[in-house]
């Protein structure tokens, strides 16, 4: 049969796609996905809301109580909100609305795989600035590229290497841009850091957030953005109607209802963290990297993809980010339940003692 293959984009089939290898575990440590399911309550709600309404009809184009409700949480007006199915579909939306292909994007790298690809799929030009060999962000390369840039996309805390960025780099960075800023705080609750306070001031900013990690729900895909409400308006021209599915409105509602009982969830989370931190550092080879999310990039002697290989064959999955620039010999886990923490923090110690008696022989 013939190949069409040509009438697609040269530079969309020079790019690598999105790939991640299904791979079943025990402990499933790999996806930076909230431990702790979403609260029953939660669950009720949204089902009760499934039960009483008809599946025929299409969802609400614009659900006015979702946004109201989160303007309400956020503290920013519903106007400057845009609400997707996932923050991804939210990014997606910026680049279509904003970024052809004779345009520059900087990217802080390494980082969030998505943003990459997203942009290349532009056809725009993509301008990676590293963070510093200590994995911390370059605040002065981000704006000198962001000088003369029409995007500039930093993702704080960071994936995959946990780095936060404080206020005072981030202003620096949007008062040079010439561009758009995305600041991707799909992590924040586990830093307790925002750069909400700068959106009135910054006009150019656009922060990122997502209901998949602290708000414990990965599988229904929920996402927003605050910016300032014109530049809003214009990006949401890039919106399918319909994006929001209701069973994702319902879901997003029902957590913004009991927003308590997931942020209680998010302390329990962020002491987890710090407990496997000081299990990891007590392992003797491991160089732990500071976090402020809900996962831990860290350094061991060997080979990543030998500690992800022995780890697997115990039925543990985390990341293997080893090939990433700047990350040799580097792997990131999600932080789990407290058995799955112990069992992982275990195992690694065991690995790792074995590589070091048997030199190599994981
Ligand atoms: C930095 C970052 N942004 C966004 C996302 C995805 O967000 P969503 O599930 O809302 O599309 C992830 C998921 O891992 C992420 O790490």
């Amino acid at each position: 049969m013939k190949s069409f293959v040509h009438k697609i984009k040269p530079h969309v089939q020079a790019i690598r796609p999105y790939e991640l290898d299904y791979v079943d575990a025990a402990i499933q440590l790999d996806m930076n996905e909230n431990p702790i399911d979403t609260p029953a309550a939660i669950k009720e709600a949204v089902v009760k809301q499934l039960q009483s309404r008809p599946w025929t009809r299409y969802p609400e184009l614009h659900p006015h109580a979702l946004y109201q409700k989160l303007s309400r949480f956020v503290g920013w007006p519903e106007e400057g909100l845009l609400i997707g199915n996932g923050s991804n579909e939210i990014l997606k939306m910026v680049l279509t609305a904003a970024i052809g292909p004779d345009d520059r994007v900087v990217v802080v790298q390494p980082s969030f795989s998505v943003y990459r690809q997203m942009v290349q799929v532009t056809g725009a030009q993509f301008i990676p600035v590293m963070l510093t060999p200590d994995l911390k962000f370059d605040v002065d390369a981000v704006c000198r590229a962001a000088k003369d840039s029409d995007l500039t996309i930093v993702c704080t805390p960071n994936n995959p290497t946990g780095t936060t960025l404080q206020d005072e780099g981030i202003r620096k960075i949007l008062a040079v841009a010439r561009g758009l800023v995305i600041i991707d705080e799909a992590y924040h609750e586990f830093s307790h850091h925002t750069v909400k306070g700068l959106l009135p001031e910054f006009p150019n900013l656009i922060i990122l957030r997502t209901f998949s990690k602290a708000m414990a729900m990965a599988g229904l895909r929920i996402g927003y953005l605050m910016s300032e409400a014109k530049l809003t308006g214009e990006i949401e021209k890039a919106k399918l109607p319909y994006n929001l599915n209701f069973m994702s409105i319902a879901a997003a509602e029902a957590g913004l209802d009991h927003a308590d009982l997931l942020q209680a969830n998010v302390e329990c989370v962020i002491e987890l963290r710090d407990r496997l931190i000081s299990e990891l550092q007590a392992i003797p080879g491991v160089e732990v990297f500071p976090t402020g999310s809900n996962f831990i990039l860290f350094r061991t002697p060997q080979p990543g993809s030998e500690i992800f290989e022995a780890l697997y064959r115990r039925s543990i999955l985390i990341r293997d980010v080893s090939a990433q620039p700047l990350l040799d010999r580097c792997l990131r886990v999600s932080v789990g339940t407290a058995e799955e923490n112990q069992t992982f923090s275990q195992a690694l110690r065991e690995v790792l003692e074995t590589a070091g008696t048997s030199k190599g022989g994981l």
